[in-house]
């Protein structure tokens, strides 16, 4: 089988990834390509950050076996528990490696988009254990849909600036985080929140988020008698939790995986973030990958309920994915993700976030076998998502 773990030295996965980035940014970026993989699998590093994830996340994270769930789809399903982690998701894993990356590099003012607002919190949280300046971007239709977590990232010390362009949503927030991290590049590290951007981040935070499969092997294996499951499922926005849950499964035949996007009112409705069935080779946030867009390269707004994967574009380890037939993808739409987490906080006592409900509507769409044994990442908790389920109660 192909290696789909790891892009090549360039930063490619297929025809996929790169680093397309204007001139002055090219010294931040290429520090980060010749020292990130030198930093992180160091010793000293792999101490202090594992003791991080272990004593201050609290992790490892659960592996549920879902009774209920399970018996109502007459197969095996297991949840990945990241709704558990300290700040609700799996965004912290990243966020706290990346933070302590920039130390490393000697920056010490951070600045992050976020959509749901679960990457910022996460990223606010690190930077105030590590005593960084943080900087927080985000649409302003998302500072309304995700008010507690702009409460929780003023709390924590960040300053919440306001994307206004566009659908003021998380690409927005992108671009003007690019636009500070142009104007501030020498004292200044941008901490991704996805698999997406100019090499070395679509690496960098696979890499982090890789804990999460580590865990599910030693965890199956423990549990069933083996390490691999059947299938392994997450939602994509730009995909770094279906990463992470993919990572070390990736090359191995015998596991499938599942990804599912965000379809908003339909893939044929105009509004929708379902990049794979709509996005065509293009560039966007510094790297090639598939892109929602015109004919002549305008970005096309997209739309979903979940701001977390309201996002035209995918990261080029996922399009590989996709390229290649290597993973599954379904597209979900609102209101099955709505009727997915209704499912589960009745079925099993968990209020997911609504990202995290696309990837439980799949259950919905796809048969499986009652043998099958199905991992689904849970990437985050409700609490964020509590107004919007409300009004659809
Ligand atoms: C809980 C949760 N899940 C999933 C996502 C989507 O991001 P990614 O595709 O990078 O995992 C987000 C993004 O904010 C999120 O908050």
């Amino acid at each position: 089988m192909k290696n789909y773990k790891n892009p090549d030295e360039n930063g490619y996965y297929g025809e996929f990834g790169g680093a397309f980035v204007p001139e002055m940014l090219f010294p931040n970026v290429e520090e980060l390509q010749n020292n990130y993989l030198n930093i992180i699998e160091s010793a000293e590093f792999k101490e202090e950050f594992g003791d991080l994830l272990k004593n201050y996340v609290g992790r490892a994270t659960p592996l549920y076996f879902a009774k209920n769930l399970s018996e109502k789809y007459q197969t095996q399903i297991f949840l990945k528990r990241e709704d558990l982690n300290h700040t609700g998701a799996h965004k912290i894993n990243n966020a706290l490696g990346q933070a302590l990356l920039a130390k490393k590099l000697g920056k010490h003012r951070i600045i992050a988009e976020t959509g749901a607002g679960q990457h910022g919190v996460a990223t606010a949280t690190a930077c105030a254990l590590l005593g960084l300046e943080c900087i927080v971007y985000m649409g302003e239709v998302d500072i309304a849909r995700q008010a507690p977590n702009v409460a929780r990232m003023k709390m924590l010390g960040a300053t919440v600036i306001p994307a206004t362009s566009g659908s003021k949503t998380l690409k927005d927030a992108v671009n003007e985080a690019l636009r500070d991290w142009i104007n501030n590049s020498t004292t200044t590290h941008y901490i991704i929140g996805s698999v997406v951007g100019p090499h070395p981040f679509p690496d960098l935070v696979a890499r982090f988020q890789s804990v999460i499969s580590e865990e599910i092997k030693w965890q199956l294996k423990e549990k069933i008698g083996r390490e691999n499951p059947d299938y392994v499922m997450a939602c994509v926005g730009g995909g770094s939790n279906a990463a992470g849950t993919f990572y070390h499964f990736v090359n191995e035949e015998n596991v499938k995986l599942i990804a599912a996007e965000a379809g908003g009112f339909g893939v044929d409705s105009g509004k929708s973030a379902a990049t794979t069935f709509l996005g065509t080779l293009g560039v966007l946030h510094g790297s090639k990958s598939l892109v929602m867009q015109t004919d002549d390269g305008q970005v096309i707004e997209p739309h979903s309920i979940s701001a977390g994967l309201d996002y035209p574009g995918i990261g080029p380890f996922h399009a590989n994915l996709f390229k290649d037939k290597r993973a599954e993808f379904f597209s979900i739409n609102d209101d099955e993700a709505l009727k997915s987490a209704m499912e589960l906080t009745k079925l099993e006592g968990i209020i997911p976030a609504l990202e995290s409900a696309h990837a439980l509507a799949v259950l919905e769409k796809k048969k499986f076998r009652e043998d099958d044994v199905v991992v689904i990442c849970l990437s985050g908790r409700g609490d964020k998502d509590m107004e919007t389920y409300l009004k659809h109660l």
